[in-house]
């Protein structure tokens, strides 16, 4: 026999029903899995507890099943009778906790962290299940752009969900998938200057993922595919910035160069050829001598290898994971002519700073730059869905258009251009374009950065900067735990903060207003006080 029980919550007042059930049971046959976490929630300690009972009693011994089954169940009936006076927030943790692999999470650390429990979302914020709410000054991890259930969004949304829900894309095609690929082909960077544009025309030719990092497989794969196509099989390599991210795919993976992310699976990567970033963390934002310094290097580079590289891949203007390391758009010019001049593509992951992140709709168009690759996610959809898509121009899309199967680009995802996704991305862009998001953001934005002078000047932040809609610095604090315990803080005043390391920034949809970026500022300097005295 075995039996398997379900989450239990306890309070710490009966810690003496977990004590009494947990000897006699274990003097028993019994063998008992727990989980304990003890967390501080509204001032309250409270003892969480999940077990998982496996039974395994003497064989053929009925008495002992039938004692291990009647404790089981009296065990249990007090479980649920605790269980009726938890929490929904409590509830709904101890559920996930049972049966969730979060991403990007040792889940240990949840035995002293609590995770945050959220039911809904409604504009700039985020509601728990007893109506705590959180200003999601991050847009969930970079994604969102009009607020959490906004109608423009859902309700185009809802009508396609009645019309097509998803067809695949190999053999087929529809309205949302031809029309999005249509206006992201005309919105694409365009360059003015020869230098500064790829080969072979606009980026017209639009191939669709899902995550960012599958964007990013996409791109890789069509680069190192084009030059085997053109009959360069050599070029099989890839330049990446130090510090670059670009995804957690192994493809994706082999162009990142954070160690936290890239470690454990070095031996499964390609090994990409480093190029200085364009001014070190510490000297944020980024000055002229780190731009010639890095495009000096990039050159030395390209003059060594150029022959067994593909491409180059950059975050254009700000590497976002490893801190968000700004950097000037002379950099990116400079890479672009470099790329040209040898013979190297250039892929720009506008994956977080596409959308009007950066201040203009696409961050290459502040260098006046053309990519030969344009990989987009994250804010597309408006936060809604998952989409990723790979604008190329017509060189590349040539080198594949052919009578022979092994030239073409036999690369797909179940869900690719999925129909709903599209209309959201769809939706969105009718968004930017209704309310002319780029110039509106411009006021936002100086709205936010004035009343943001009271932390630039706080005299333990170093390097405040800004760029179009991402705020970051760096806080001077020894305390390895600083970033988690500002999260905390943070969340105490109703504020959704994720540093990355001692770099705390802000990321909000651009919906916020004199209110809400007043709680932002205010409540983010609070914390920060409240984290550098304790
Ligand atoms: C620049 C960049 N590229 C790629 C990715 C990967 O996107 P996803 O997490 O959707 O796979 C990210 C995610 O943060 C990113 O910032």
């Amino acid at each position: 026999m075995s039996l398997q029980g379900t989450a239990a919550m306890v309070t710490a007042t009966s810690g003496s029903f977990i004590a009494s059930h947990w000897s006699s049971i274990n003097r028993a046959t019994f063998n008992i899995d727990w989980y304990l976490l003890e967390h501080d929630h509204k001032g309250d300690k409270k003892c969480f507890a999940v077990f998982s009972l496996h039974v395994h009693p003497r064989k053929n011994d009925t008495s002992v099943k039938n004692v291990i089954g009647h404790r089981w169940r009296t065990f249990m009936c007090m479980c649920n009778q605790q269980r009726a006076r938890m929490s929904a927030n409590d509830a709904l943790l101890a559920r996930s906790l049972a049966h969730v692999w979060n991403p990007c999470t040792q889940m240990k650390q949840h035995d002293t962290w609590p995770m945050v429990p959220i039911a809904r979302g409604e504009g700039a914020w985020l509601y728990d299940l007893e109506g705590r709410r959180y200003l999601d000054a991050i847009s969930s991890w970079w994604v969102n752009l009009f607020g959490h259930c906004n109608p423009r969004i859902g309700g185009p949304l809802s009508e396609q969900l009645h019309t097509l829900d998803h067809v695949m894309l190999a053999g087929f095609t529809h309205p949302p998938v031809v029309e999005l690929s249509e206006r992201l082909s005309a919105l694409a960077p365009r360059a003015s200057d020869a230098r500064l544009r790829a080969g072979g025309g606009p980026l017209g030719h639009a191939s669709y993922g899902s995550d960012g990092a599958s964007a990013t497989e996409i791109a890789l794969k069509m680069a190192f595919h084009y030059w085997r196509n053109r009959g360069q099989p050599s070029k099989q390599r890839f330049i990446a910035l130090a510090g670059s991210y670009h995804g957690e795919t192994l493809g994706a993976l082999s162009v990142t160069d954070l160690a936290v992310f890239r470690d454990a699976y070095a031996p499964l990567l390609k090994v990409p050829l480093l190029v200085p970033a364009p001014g070190p963390a510490s000297a944020m934002p980024c000055c002229a001598d780190c731009t010639i310094d890095a495009l000096a290097a990039l050159e030395a580079a390209l003059e060594r290898c150029a022959g067994s590289i593909a491409a180059m891949i950059v975050e254009p203007l700000v590497q976002g994971a490893s801190g968000m390391r700004m950097y000037h758009p002379d950099y990116l010019a400079g890479a672009r002519a470099l790329c040209t001049k040898h013979g190297v593509l250039l892929i720009a992951d506008e994956i977080m700073t596409g959308m009007g992140r950066t201040g203009t709709m696409f961050a290459c168009e502040q260098a006046g730059i053309q990519p030969d690759f344009l990989c987009l996610s994250k804010g597309i959809t408006g936060g809604y869905l998952p989409l990723s898509v790979v604008l190329t121009t017509d060189e590349v899309y040539d080198a594949f258009y052919d009578d022979s199967s092994a030239r073409a680009f036999l690369h797909s995802h179940s869900y690719t251009g999925n129909p709903l996704a599209c209309r959201a991305a769809l939706a969105t862009l009718d968004i930017f374009a209704q309310d002319d998001t780029i110039v509106a953001n411009r006021a936002r934005s100086a709205a936010l950065t004035a009343r943001a002078q009271q932390i630039a000047v706080h005299p333990h932040v170093r390097n405040f900067r800004n760029l179009g809609m991402i705020w970051a610095f760096e806080v001077d604090c020894a305390d390895p735990a600083f970033g988690r315990r500002l999260f905390t803080a943070a969340l105490e005043r109703e504020l959704l903060l994720r540093p990355i390391g001692n770099t705390v920034y802000f990321m909000p949809p651009y919906i916020l207003d004199d209110a809400q970026v007043a709680h932002l500022v205010d409540g983010t300097l609070d914390a920060l006080n409240t984290v550098l005295e304790g």
